[in-house]
């Protein structure tokens, strides 16, 4: 205990620059502060990280769910605002259902009935989107205390960990998984995933992040402008699993390939409810897979998000499900299209569609995967 308490200081005190003292609250801004966020009903407490960088943008992360719950960016005149949905105290993370910034594990998005098998070996995961098992399960990582591990960064950055019992949800294999958030002074936000097993079991780590680059409850996002490096995508069927084949976007209300207002063709998208939930894929040749996933602009505001990602898909999410009801930061009510998810992963379903990128993870071999979220203005 006494050990945990300590690292966010550690982790101060490490990264602490060289500032002078008493100037702008901007750069005095200690790199990686923490606080406490509430308590869970069990009675752990929950710590909000907080990093900082010298332009005053900062991302706030708390250890229940490895959830990003703020996301301080500036405008094109400095402005800063907070572009993450979320909430601003724990209880209402406790009993959502949206997901808002939460890392997502072991499984991200759909496997159809939770069903799969490896090998002669058949596994049945909790169903938490009947028919489907969704996120992980009904108590996946998004719903679960992590560990802040100390971390070796030379910019302001928190690790995390969690040892995922052998078959928690019903998934096989003890996975331990660590995630680390770094920000740096070009305002990027890297998070970075690992995690190893000791039973052959699958894995598709994300983040369920909603962006609304106006800032969270500034309207709806469907004037934002999104350019997606895909040239094909995913189509589903009514419970929005894939249903094997693979897509041009060509013609299409899907076809971001070249910078398209969100709205513009959402309602063509059709859909239950109506909009984008879909998969796209990032292909090696077209945009490299390393490259540039997505572009998101908008207009308003000027600010930009530019996501790289090493992951063969991308989930795109026009926030379809909010409805209203939930009430955001600030009091704001969520409604439908008022932020947007990219969640960089392996395709839904992967585990029961061989012609898919295989998502096995087997002992011995370490997953790691690496996502860069970087915002501009202009
Ligand atoms: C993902 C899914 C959506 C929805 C949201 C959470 O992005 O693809 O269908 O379940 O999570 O509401």
């Amino acid at each position: 205990m006494i050990t945990l308490r300590l690292v966010p200081v550690l982790l101060a005190v490490l990264l602490l620059p060289l500032a002078p003292a008493g100037a702008d609250p901007i750069t005095d801004a200690e790199p990686v502060s923490s606080k406490p966020f509430g308590k869970i009903p069990k009675g752990e407490e929950v710590t909000l990280y907080t990093l900082t960088n010298k332009n005053g943008m900062s991302v706030s992360i708390m250890d229940y769910g490895a959830t990003i719950v703020n996301l301080v960016v500036p405008d094109r005149d400095g402005k800063l605002e907070d572009i993450a949905l979320g909430f601003d105290k724990l209880a209402p993370y406790l009993k959502n259902t949206s997901y808002f910034g939460a890392t997502i594990g072991r499984y991200a998005n759909r496997i159809a009935k939770g069903q799969f098998s490896i090998g002669r070996d058949s596994y049945q995961l909790t169903i938490s989107d009947p028919p489907n098992s969704l996120h992980g399960g009904i108590k996946g990582f998004d719903k679960r205390m992590w560990k802040v591990e100390p971390v070796e960064s030379e910019i302001p950055a928190v690790r995390f960990s969690r040892l995922s019992p052998d078959g928690e949800e019903g998934y096989p294999g003890n996975l331990y998984t660590t995630v680390t958030f770094s920000l740096s002074d070009e305002n990027r936000l890297r998070i970075a995933y690992q995690a190893t097993t000791d039973k052959t079991t699958i894995i598709n780590l994300t983040n369920h992040t909603y962006f609304n680059l106006a800032g969270q409850g500034n309207g709806t996002i469907l004037d934002q402008v999104l350019t997606l490096s895909a040239k094909s995508f995913l189509p589903v069927d009514a419970t929005l699993i894939p249903t094997g084949e693979i897509l041009s976007v060509e013609g299409t209300p899907w076809d971001f390939v070249t910078p398209t207002p969100i709205g513009a063709h959402l309602k063509e998208a059709g859909g239950k409810p109506v909009g984008f939930d879909h998969n796209y894929i990032l292909k090696k040749g077209f945009f490299t897979r390393t490259a540039v996933a997505a572009v998101v602009e908008d207009p308003k505001s000027g600010r930009t998000l530019t996501l790289t990602t090493d992951q063969p898909g991308i989930q795109f999410y026009s926030g379809n499900f909010l409805e209203g009801t939930v009430i955001g930061k600030g009091g704001k009510p969520y409604r439908q299209y008022t932020g947007f998810c990219l969640e960089p992963q392996h395709y839904p379903d992967s585990p029961n569609q061989p012609s898919f990128p295989s998502v096995i993870l087997r002992p011995g071999e370490t997953y790691k995967t690496t996502s860069d979220y970087t915002f501009g203005a202009k």
